[in-house]
């Protein structure tokens, strides 16, 4: 049986993750922070974009419905849900379609609501463009992150925008059919809310949580136009760089006004090599995908169960996702005894405070070869009580 899980050289290839890092450093450093996978894309992928390279002519592109029908399919073979290909609309990055969907879609200054801890590149759009942000907090509740739905009501009252994260990036939350049942109701019950949801994490869900698309619970946002929902290969088949999203969408009116927004900030054709890349990777049906999933969701048992042996520190089960949110609270694990941790193990990770006021959290994230994963947490796990203990 092929293994998949194996780590190589990850230098040399202008890598954000890597390849900014000094030579000085590089032959030890485990960089576990930028949320993209460590692993191999599938042979189909790899076969896709080699013969795609040897056809040599690099023209400009265009989308078919080859590209949506494969990401539809996708959905319908891994979650079951099935939207139309006829409203579905391609972006080169979920990060330029909320973009475009601030700039052309929403009012100037919009008020966006969203939970909290969040990935913070995407509400840099919205900040960048002037948006006022209002978080809700999920709070830790026992085993697990809550949504404070009495909150979420008031604050969504006179938003522009809700964005939702599912599975959620950085706690690992997957939303529960009844709390995507609560969600639903009550953005249905706000005629004048766009509603993003960024489900890029989708296909990494772990023990009896399941995903499902908040479209689903939301019928009346969903088919007025007033909900889209994002996909995209880039996590799942580790090809982020390829550049290839979809924004899903219920309503024959929204795909349009998408699609001349889009048009509208330049954004029309794909890289070259991103359609056949993602066609290949939705196609995918060897156990690539199950290898992988098996050596993360190691990886998350092996993390959570080393790093909770550490006096104060939390980490709750990682629901999706491959990361893990690690919460250092009680042993005063800040900024900078985080920082002095990275230099003494030459493990990196996601300091806490690029996620909102989490500076005592950190997040890891989890998908790269066990050996190597469980060399890292074993580093963390020698120096980070020594550093907690100095003065
Ligand atoms: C929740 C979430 N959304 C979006 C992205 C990035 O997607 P894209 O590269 O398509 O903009 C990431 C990457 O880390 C992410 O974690």
């Amino acid at each position: 049986m092929q293994t998949y899980t194996s780590f190589s050289d990850p230098y040399g290839h202008w890598s954000a993750k890597w390849d900014t890092l000094p030579e000085a450093v590089r032959a030890k450093t485990i960089a576990l922070n930028i949320a993209d996978l460590e692993f191999i894309t599938p042979p189909s992928v790899r076969a896709a974009v080699i013969g795609a390279a040897e056809h040599g002519r690099y023209g400009y592109t265009e989308i078919f419905d080859d590209f949506l029908q494969a990401a539809v399919s996708w959905q319908t073979k891994c979650h079951e849900w099935t939207p139309m290909v006829s409203q579905a609309v391609f972006f080169p990055r979920i990060i330029l379609a909320v973009g475009t969907i601030v700039a052309k879609l929403l009012p100037t200054q919009p008020k966006l609501v969203t939970l909290t801890p969040a990935y913070d590149p995407i509400l840099e759009v919205f900040r960048e463009n002037g948006a006022k942000i209002e978080f809700v907090p999920l709070a830790n509740q026992g085993d697990r992150y809550e949504i404070d739905m009495g909150q979420l009501a008031i604050t969504l009252a006179d938003a522009d925008v809700f964005l939702l994260t599912n599975p959620h990036n950085p706690t690992g939350k997957v939303f529960s059919s009844n709390e995507l049942a609560e969600l639903g109701k009550l953005i249905d019950s706000h005629p004048n809310l766009m509603v993003l949801s960024d489900d890029i994490h989708a296909d990494f869900v772990w023990d009896e949580h399941r995903y499902e698309p908040l479209a689903r619970y939301a019928p009346a946002s969903w088919e007025s136009g007033r909900l889209i929902q994002f996909t995209s290969p880039g996590k799942t088949f580790a090809m982020a760089g390829a550049e290839a999203a979809v924004a899903f969408t219920g309503s024959d009116e929204l795909k349009i006004r998408l699609e001349h927004a889009k048009r509208q900030m330049g954004i029309h054709n794909p890289n070259y090599f991103a359609v056949p890349a993602a066609i290949a990777a939705w196609g995918e049906e060897s156990d690539w995908l199950t290898q992988i999933k098996a050596a993360v969701r190691n990886n998350l048992d092996y993390s959570q169960e080393r790093l909770n042996q550490i006096p104060g520190f939390k980490v709750l089960p990682t629901e999706g996702t491959f990361l893990q949110w690690v919460d250092g609270t009680e042993a005063g694990f800040n900024i900078e005894k985080q920082q002095q941790v990275m230099e003494l193990t030459n493990v990196l990770f996601s300091m806490g405070f690029g996620f909102g006021n989490f500076a005592n959290f950190f997040r890891l994230n989890a998908a790269i070869e066990p050996k190597i994963y469980r060399e890292a947490i074993e580093r963390l796990l020698i120096e980070i009580p020594r550093v907690i203990s100095a003065k």
